[in-house]
């Protein structure tokens, strides 16, 4: 063998037992090593109980936000084509009996711009843009700054 193939033999192996080394050394951000499977998080309650209950709405943090829901939705039947509990309590011809906040003005114009007398049924699953709320603190510090609507920050 020749001196130079030797070096880099020597070389190489030195790299290797480095990485080596340095891998045993590794901590993954998760906490737990890469190789085991991601825990579940824990799961954390609605904040909110029966409609009607809740305190103070949640502030909006910026303007085109769908509010979240201040209730819990849990014993609520699934939205489905016959049934949609939300629209008991929301929908334009509802609303006022069930002293509940109506459906977002945007929820009455189609994706054209015409306006419509009941909610548009592109609003129809409600929980596709609607969700109730947790306790969850932020998953890492950071300094957003919304934009919320005045209209809904003045009662918060
Ligand atoms: C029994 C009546 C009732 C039902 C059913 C109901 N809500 Fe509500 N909802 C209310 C009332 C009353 C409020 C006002 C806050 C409070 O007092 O809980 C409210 C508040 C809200 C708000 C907050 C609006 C804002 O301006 O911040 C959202 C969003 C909402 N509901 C969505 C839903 C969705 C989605 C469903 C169906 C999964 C639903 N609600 C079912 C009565 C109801
Ligand atoms: C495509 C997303 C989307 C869907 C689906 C949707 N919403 Fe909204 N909703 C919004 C946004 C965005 C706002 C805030 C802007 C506004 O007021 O229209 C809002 C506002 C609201 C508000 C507060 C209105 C106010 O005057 O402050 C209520 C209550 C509400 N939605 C209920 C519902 C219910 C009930 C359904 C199902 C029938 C539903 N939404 C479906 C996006 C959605």
């Amino acid at each position: 063998m020749n001196k130079t193939l030797k070096l880099t033999i020597a070389a190489v192996a030195t790299c290797i037992s480095a990485l080596a080394f340095a891998a045993d050394n590794t901590k993954s951000m998760r906490g737990v090593d890469v190789s085991t499977p991601d825990q579940a998080a824990e799961t954390k309650a609605y904040v909110g109980k029966r409609p009607g209950s809740s305190g103070d709405k949640v502030a909006r943090t910026f303007s085109t936000q769908p509010p979240v829901i201040p209730h819990s939705i849990e014993n609520f039947d699934e939205i489905n084509l016959e049934n949609n509990q939300c629209m008991d309590c929301h929908a334009a011809a509802n609303f006022k009996k069930k002293n509940a906040p109506k459906v977002g003005d945007s929820h009455f114009i189609t994706r054209e711009g015409k306006k419509l007398e009941e909610a548009s049924s592109a609003r129809y699953n409600c929980v596709q843009c609607h969700v109730p709320q947790v306790d969850a603190p932020p998953l890492v510090e950071n300094e957003f700054k919304g934009d919320a609507p005045k209209k809904a920050t003045k009662k918060n």
